[in-house]
């Protein structure tokens, strides 16, 4: 049995990874490639009562080392429990969201050591990292205005510009040092453009 493939969507606030993500799912649909959607945090109940717990705003603050630690628990039961069954029967995994969201949200907007973040990829991981991300980047302002659409902040959306920034800047600085793995798309143009970008990028990768 052919190991499945794992791709991965990445982007800071109100990017439009939703709608991209189910253009994918059809897409790879539509080539007869049988694909799991699945979402970080989340993906498993366990995971997505962390998840809940994350984007929760309540009283008592969550520490940064809390924060990620969480983040790492979800994945490990992620990795457990769906990606990898999935990939070793030959099912394609589509996640929204993974470990360069944690470089990006953790390490670039929360500041926090970049060889920690490395040490807990090794650990819950192993081998395992994405075949293909697609990172879609569009300046935060136009993000945010999208995103504010929405009815309700969560716990990150309500951070400040100035951490959307850095979220930013370090999703860029990944795609730079994973060139071969992390394809960008501009998320700031028509739909329709965007759309042509991940067809091209997919059907290069199929072949
Ligand atoms: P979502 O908005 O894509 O559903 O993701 C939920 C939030 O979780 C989003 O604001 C980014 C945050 N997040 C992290 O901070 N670190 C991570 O590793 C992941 C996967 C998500």
């Amino acid at each position: 049995m052919t190991r499945g493939k794992f791709i991965t969507l990445e982007g800071g606030e109100g990017v439009g990874k939703t709608t991209n993500l189910t253009f994918i799912q059809k897409y790879l649909q539509q080539h007869n490639i049988s694909v799991v959607v699945t979402r970080e945090p989340g993906g498993t109940p366990l995971a997505e009562k962390l998840r809940q717990l994350l984007l929760a705003d309540d009283s008592e603050t969550i520490s940064e080392h809390a924060e990620l630690l969480m983040i790492f628990a979800a994945r490990a039961q992620h990795i457990k429990h769906v990606i990898e069954p999935a990939l070793a029967k030959g099912q394609w995994v589509l996640c929204d969201r993974f470990t360069d969201a944690t470089f990006a949200y953790q390490g670039g907007g929360r500041n926090m050591c970049i060889s920690t973040i490395e040490w807990l990829e090794k650990m819950v991981q192993g081998h395992l990292k994405p075949d293909l991300t697609v990172l879609l980047d569009a300046p935060v302002e136009i993000g945010m205005q999208r995103a504010k659409a929405r009815a309700t902040f969560d716990r990150f959306e309500s951070e400040k510009i100035i951490f959307f920034e850095q979220v930013r800047r370090a999703y860029l600085l990944q795609a730079d040092l994973h060139p071969n793995r992390i394809k960008l798309i501009k998320a700031n143009q028509p739909l329709v453009d965007v759309q042509c970008g991940l067809i091209e990028i997919i059907s290069a990768f199929l072949r």
